[in-house]
């Protein structure tokens, strides 16, 4: 394997042969180039729970920079559980559970599962008893075997099934399986002796062995009895970083489902069962990241609220369903608010949220160039090591390569009138290394060469500028695509004989 190591200046790159041996940081927020600002401020937030917004053009690290701050907070520490209301069933409680809560019932749930075995090592009375030996023949078998498959006759007990026919159910037997009848009991009681005192013990199936639960995993098993009537809302392990797309208020806010039976004590689907976290819940202690967040409209106040409040209940949303007479109250969502925008979008943020951002958590624009230095050259070539990588698809690149990359950079900046810098628009660049990548892979090449990038170049230009090469202007060319569906045989064709083609000729 190539031994990787740090690339940070330009000697060090030029040190290197290609970007298989240029070590990738292992703080994501190392692995952003440029930025500065945005990465100073995005660590600030994520020690002291400050939210940010982040303004700029596409492709330039936003949302990596939101991920990356997400992944530098401690580990979330509470976990959500909606449980049943007995007395006002559409009043769910709420219950939250520290770090050790969860890991105590984690070990109690792990001792109630008591002992698997395979039926051969399981008392023989009780391995027939539960379906899997064969009274005949003494050979054992799945409960879901209606006839025994060594001796071919039928395990089931007489009186077991009322079936008139049961003497012959085990030529059905693939068709009783699909039914799900098994032969046998699912669970048997036994009594076994611990240093002199009588202990029960209960067998039971478990797919094809036998699960022995002893005093200690009944009693375990009991404990977790009370516990039946919750359901966990939010995960103590989950990831910190939700994305909130915020297509829609159920999505961002939470809901209750809809049950045909309202809730019905026997039929329906319990009011608590019901309730799903929305985004906001989901970020409690995390991050909330809403990208292009002037897209979410007046969803904007119900995020204002959650994070003035810190809690924001979930009720049912459809008035016409169910869900909308169940309320949890208090639902908790302390998250970082981290959203992005571009400039001309930014008057469309609600201006109590910038208000709120701006109050407790920092604005900040994100550069599309970085200062074109030796350093700054370097970083180029970690930020093509980090692309392959993510691809995983593409083989590195070669230093000459890299220097191709670094030319077209500051082209790229220099388009955006930033002189003596490298663009920061990199997922653009992005594509060009993937495009030559690609190039490398279909001639079988082990390495992206300066070859490559410079086919992808061409390859890789936007189709406004193909047109431009093809027809002169891109005008020329959306006349000569009109023209072309114009021809006096299709079908199509409109009249206008004197098709444009003549004005340009
Ligand atoms: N500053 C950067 N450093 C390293 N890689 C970057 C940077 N900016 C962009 N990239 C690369 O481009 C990809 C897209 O970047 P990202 O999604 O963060 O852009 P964005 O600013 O959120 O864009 P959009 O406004 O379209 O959401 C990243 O996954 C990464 O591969
Ligand atoms: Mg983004």
């Amino acid at each position: 394997m190539t031994k990787k190591r740090p690339v940070t200046t330009w000697d060090e790159m030029k040190n290197i042969k290609s970007t298989a041996e240029v070590l990738i940081p292992s703080d994501p927020l190392d692995r952003v180039l440029g930025q500065e600002e945005a990465i100073e401020l995005a660590k600030i937030a994520a020690i002291q729970r400050r939210h940010l917004l982040l303004v700029g053009p596409p492709g330039t690290g936003k949302s990596m920079i939101a991920r990356a701050l997400s992944m530098n907070l401690p580990k979330p520490k509470q976990e959500i559980r909606v449980v049943k209301n007995i007395e006002n069933s559409e009043r769910p409680f709420l219950e939250i559970l520290d770090e050790n809560q969860v890991h105590d019932e984690d070990s109690i749930r792990a001792e109630s599962v008591g002992k698997i075995m395979d039926p051969e090592d399981a008392p023989v009375n009780i391995a027939e008893r539960l379906g899997y030996l064969c009274k005949h023949c003494k050979k054992y078998s799945a409960p879901t075997d209606i006839s025994c498959p060594h001796c071919q006759k039928s395990k089931m007990e007489v009186g077991q099934n009322s079936n008139p026919f049961g003497d012959i159910i085990g030529q059905l037997g693939g068709m009783l399986e699909a039914a799900q009848v098994v032969v046998g009991k699912e669970r048997v009681h036994a009594t076994r002796m611990i240093n002199g005192a009588e202990e029960t013990v209960v067998f039971e199936r478990a797919g094809d062995k036998i699960r022995m639960l002893d005093g200690k995993s009944l009693q375990k098993r009991s404990q977790l009895l009370n516990k039946s009537n919750q359901k966990v809302l939010i995960k103590l392990n989950r990831d910190p970083f939700v994305l909130a797309t915020g297509a829609s208020e159920t999505e961002l806010l939470g809901d209750v489902r809809h049950d045909p039976y309202g809730g019905h004590e026997k039929l329906g689907t319990p009011a608590y069962e019901r309730v799903i976290a929305g985004s906001i819940h989901e970020a409690h202690e995390g991050v909330l990241f809403v990208d292009e967040i002037s897209h979410l409209g007046s969803l904007q106040r119900f995020i204002l609220t959650a994070m003035q409040e810190k809690r924001f209940p979930i009720a049912g949303r459809n008035p016409q369903s169910a869900g909308a007479a169940v309320k949890v109250e208090n639902v908790p969502c302390d998250f970082i608010l981290v959203a992005a925008c571009n400039i001309q979008d930014l008057e469309h943020i609600l201006s109590p949220l910038r208000s709120r951002v701006i109050g407790g958590g920092y604005e900040v624009l994100v550069d599309i160039a970085m200062p074109d230095t030796p350093e700054n050259r370097a970083k180029y070539a970690q930020f093509v090591a980090q692309e392959v990588t993510m691809d995983g698809r593409i083989p590195h690149a070669t230093t000459e390569a890299v220097e191709l990359i670094i030319s077209e950079g500051r082209l790229r900046a220099r388009s955006d009138n930033q002189v003596n810098a490298l663009t920061l628009r990199l997922r653009e660049l992005g594509g060009l290394i993937r495009a030559a990548g690609d190039i490398a892979v279909m001639n079988g090449d082990s390495l992206i060469t300066a070859e490559h990038i410079r086919q992808a170049l061409k390859r890789s230009r936007p189709v406004e500028e193909q047109i431009k090469d093809r027809y002169g202007s891109y005008m020329k060319g959306m006349s000569k695509d009109v023209s072309g569906a114009q021809k006096e045989t299709s079908q199509y064709y409109l009249g206008n004989e004197h098709s444009d083609d003549q004005m340009f000729n």
